[in-house]
């Protein structure tokens, strides 16, 4: 079992947000999950300019770090999304990220894994950036099993009373994955997402043939 954190600071390894979302793979370990983190600003992704290229071929026009990390995500189990809180949303390197996961998004390729979120702030937006965070994954077709804001007051050590919980948080998404995770809004909202994305897998079924293929295997075009 493969769970794999993504955090947008751009604090790197003083990242508090890196911190929580490192007690929760620890969590995971514990529950036997090999785990992997990926910091989104070692990495090269230039924004999406909305040239919809990728809505062809599935492939984007800027060549940078991208599909890999979405290969990563494909190879994972398990995925943690994490941001520190600016400005009452997620970072931008974050949003940068998000952004450039639509066709993923569109043709649900992340589709069926579990997942949860973290995030830090001085003192408010937390929650807010764990919702939307889980309403990203929702999009991806992922199912998250929990999140967790940690609002520092710019005390670094106020993560250390969170690490139980972020812990609990990793060992529930290992659980998760091992013995399946039943939440009914949330699968509603991805049956409803995936009843939107059909009529675009529908209307490009010409040029993404393996996709709409893939939809059809799967049962989600009759
Ligand atoms: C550009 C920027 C915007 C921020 N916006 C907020 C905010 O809206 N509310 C808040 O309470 N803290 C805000 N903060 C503080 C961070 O959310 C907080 O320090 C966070 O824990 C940093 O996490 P990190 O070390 O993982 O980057 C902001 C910090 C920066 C740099």
């Amino acid at each position: 079992m493969k769970i794999l954190a993504i955090h947008g600071s751009p604090h790197t390894t003083r990242s508090a947000t890196r911190r929580l979302a490192g007690f929760v793979l620890e969590g995971a370990a514990e529950a036997g999950a090999e785990t992997e983190m990926i910091d989104l600003c070692d990495s090269r992704i230039t924004a999406c300019t909305a040239c919809e290229g990728c809505s062809f071929n599935g492939i984007c026009v800027y060549e940078d770090d991208l599909p890999a990390i979405v290969e990563r995500i494909k190879e994972a189990d398990g995925i943690v999304f994490g941001s520190p809180v600016y400005l009452d949303n997620v970072s931008g390197q974050m949003k940068i990220f998000f952004d450039r996961l639509a066709d993923a998004i569109h043709y649900q390729v992340l589709a069926g894994k579990y997942g949860c979120t973290v995030a830090t702030t001085h003192t408010s937006g937390g929650d807010d950036v764990v919702a939307y965070q889980k309403h990203v994954m929702n999009y991806l077709g992922i199912v998250a099993v929990g999140g967790l804001s940690i609002a520092t007051g710019g005390n670094s050590e106020a993560l250390d009373g969170a690490e139980p919980a972020a812990r609990e948080l990793g060992r529930t998404l290992a659980g998760a994955i091992r013995q399946g995770f039943t939440d009914t809004k949330q699968e509603v909202e991805i049956a409803g997402n995936r009843e939107f994305f059909k009529e675009i897998v529908l209307e490009n079924r010409d040029f993404r043939t393996d996709e709409y293929e893939r939809w059809v295997k799967l049962g989600w075009i009759p």
